[in-house]
């Protein structure tokens, strides 16, 4: 292709903002894998957005619950976008911004966030049977020392 054609991807990984809420949600009700809340309950937590070329192409809610031990509550990325590197970019932030252990769980059918909690370091830990609903299903749970 030819490079002048090329779109310049600008992209930030900053904190989100209120009005952000809305492409979150979007986000979400595209991602059925991940966990549905009402996205203003996100900002009570720490949430992060990546922001491409100013609008928002994903993002990661975490919480610290002691001191040291942190959790992964939720991850999404805009279908269009996926597999450029958003997810890694955002986990790879919160990774750095808290140090100390890391836990999350995932449905145990979705290989495409294993890979990627993998690749970012995160070890399965155990597994919760039918800890999910709608559709029933069970939990891995992943550790990261960070
Ligand atoms: C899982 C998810 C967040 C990944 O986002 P993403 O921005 O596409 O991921 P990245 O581009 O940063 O991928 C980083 C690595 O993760 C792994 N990965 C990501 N998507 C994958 C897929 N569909 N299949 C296999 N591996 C995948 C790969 O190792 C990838 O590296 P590579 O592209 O160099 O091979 C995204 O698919 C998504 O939003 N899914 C729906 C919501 C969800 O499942 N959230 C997790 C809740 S626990």
């Amino acid at each position: 292709m030819d490079p002048k054609r090329q779109v310049r991807r600008e992209i930030t990984i900053r904190p989100a903002r209120f009005t952000d809420l809305a492409a979150i949600d979007a986000i979400q009700s595209a991602s059925p894998e991940a966990v549905h809340w009402n996205p203003t309950d996100y900002l009570k937590h720490d949430c992060r957005v990546c922001d491409l070329n100013s609008c928002v192409a994903g993002f990661l809610v975490t919480r610290e619950v002691a001191p040291g031990e942190s959790e992964i509550l939720n991850l999404a990325v805009d279908p269009a976008e996926r597999r450029t590197g958003i997810a890694r970019r955002l986990l790879a932030d919160a990774l750095a911004q808290a140090k100390g252990a890391w836990f999350l769980e995932v449905r145990a059918s979705n290989e495409a966030a294993i890979r990627l909690y993998e690749s970012a370091g995160f070890h399965r830990a155990g597994r919760r049977p039918q800890y999910y609903y709608e559709p029933a299903e069970d939990a891995i749970v992943m550790r990261f020392f960070s």
